[in-house]
């Protein structure tokens, strides 16, 4: 097969790197010459088959079994001697948490903890996420310029998972670096260098979270998802295992608010830029939760995520050995053609938007994937009635190199305060 290029798919898939060039740029458009010549491909460079079809991806969802969540945590670019010394200096020991573990311990896990995610419970999260964001908007309503992840998109989300977690807020601008240092370590390509300053950032961060588990051991009565871990561990210790409690610490931090502020901000920078879209999502915010899924589609924070085989397994006709690894890229499969009509355009009326696969699919799906929607629709419910008249500022977009966590590094917005809807309120 030739792709448009005149380049053959095998060297394509010989090529491809998802740190660097298109995949950077638009991982579903790099891809598109797989899901329409290769759609399972091996890659020699990251030493992964490479899964780009909706349905390839959800089967592969489909069964934890055969196709193990073992390794989504481990680190995609192997670690230097050096890094590897660093971490054993700090009993560094991330092991299985909720999203890599294996059935049935998965099952009895995620059952045992899945209470505090209820949609009732939630609903009393609403208020809070609410007012952080208005007090957020009020800081910079009246400046006509900011840069959005720094002034809003990063932070809520931040305090959200602390409160959700019972987690202290008092280590903020720490938690930055360290969600940072693990997303790299995880996902990233660092260099040599940057790997034994990861090294260190992920090992305070793995000293921090057993710091915070012993603080959390002392508030018995503590509201926290993570004091009810505590207290299950506690009660079950061989189903919430003490392992687990210490690696989901440090993994959860990350999961709850790094995946949401990066679907914030590709969320903003794609209704802004289809002007049309937020123009009807102002005039109707009724319109707001489909755009929210359709923004996971099109644009989601999470673009690529992993499996390995148990056995030998075929995926898209393609005959795997058992112990392949195994990305499933997400991204790729939400702009199939096969299953949305029209993939590659952005319709916030898309009545299938919901079939996204952001979340994962099957036994691992996110857990909190309604608080993520729910902080989404709220930042665009208070954006679009303070700031209708908002717009992208001219900039050019950068992103870190990870195979998964997707968003820009900084969002430039700008608008006339003049013109604030409100400013006509007195
Ligand atoms: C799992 C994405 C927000 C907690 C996952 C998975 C993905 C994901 C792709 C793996 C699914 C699979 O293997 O099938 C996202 C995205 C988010 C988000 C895109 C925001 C837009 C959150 C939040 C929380 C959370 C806010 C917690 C407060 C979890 C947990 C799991 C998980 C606990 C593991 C579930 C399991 O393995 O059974 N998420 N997530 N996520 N997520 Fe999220």
């Amino acid at each position: 097969a030739v792709n448009a290029k005149g380049c053959p798919a095998s060297e394509m898939a010989a090529q491809f790197d998802p740190f660097e060039g298109p995949y950077l740029v638009d991982p579903a458009e790099a891809l598109r010459w797989s899901r329409d010549q290769l759609p399972v491909f091996y890659s020699p460079k990251l030493g992964y088959w490479v899964v780009s079809r909706y349905d390839d991806i959800k089967a592969v969802f489909r069964d934890p079994i055969l196709f193990s969540p073992k390794n989504v945590l481990e680190k995609i670019t192997p670690p230097t001697k050096e890094a590897v010394e660093v971490l054993r200096g700090y009993d560094y020991a991330m092991d299985r948490t909720m999203v890599n573990e294996d059935e049935p311990a998965h099952m009895a896990r995620r059952r045992a903890l899945i209470d505090h995610f209820l949609p009732e419970r939630l609903e009393r999260q609403q208020e809070m996420v609410r007012q952080l964001t208005r007090e957020r908007i009020d800081a910079f309503i009246d400046s006509g310029r900011v840069e959005l992840i720094d002034a809003m998109l990063y932070e809520v989300p931040l305090l959200v998972a602390l409160h959700f977690l019972g987690v202290p807020e008092d280590e903020i601008a720490t938690l930055r670096t360290f969600s940072l240092a693990h997303s790299v370590n995880t996902w990233g390509k660092p260099t040599p260098e940057q790997q034994v300053q990861v090294a260190h950032d992920v090992g305070r961060f793995w000293q921090y979270a057993g710091e915070v588990i012993e603080k959390m051991r002392a508030e018995t009565a503590g509201d926290g998802w993570m004091h009810y871990t505590i207290r299950k561990n506690a009660e079950m210790p061989e189903i919430v295992t003490d392992s687990y409690v210490h690696s989901m610490m440090m993994a959860i931090i990350v999961a709850a608010h790094e995946t949401t502020s990066l679907a914030s901000a590709n969320m903003f920078k794609t209704l802004l830029s289809h002007r049309s879209a937020w123009e009807d999502i102002c005039a109707d915010p009724s319109l707001i939760p489909n755009a929210v899924e359709e923004c996971l589609r099109y644009a989601g924070s999470i673009v690529a995520w992993r499996r390995q085989t148990t056995g030998p397994a075929t995926v898209g006709g393609v005959d795997l050995p058992e112990g392949a690894k195994l990305l499933i890229v997400q991204a790729s499969g939400n702009q199939d053609e096969r299953h949305f009509e029209n993939a590659d355009r952005f319709d916030i009326y898309r009545d299938n938007a919901v079939d996204h696969l952001t979340f994962g699919y099957g036994a691992h799906q996110c857990m909190g994937k309604n608080i993520g929607r729910m902080e989404m629709r709220i930042f665009l419910e208070e954006m679009t009635r303070r700031l209708p008249h908002l717009r992208l500022a001219e900039q050019e977009f950068s992103y870190m190199p990870s195979t998964s966590f997707r968003g820009p590094d900084r969002l430039w917005v700008e608008w006339d305060p003049a013109l604030n809807p409100e400013r006509d309120d007195h």
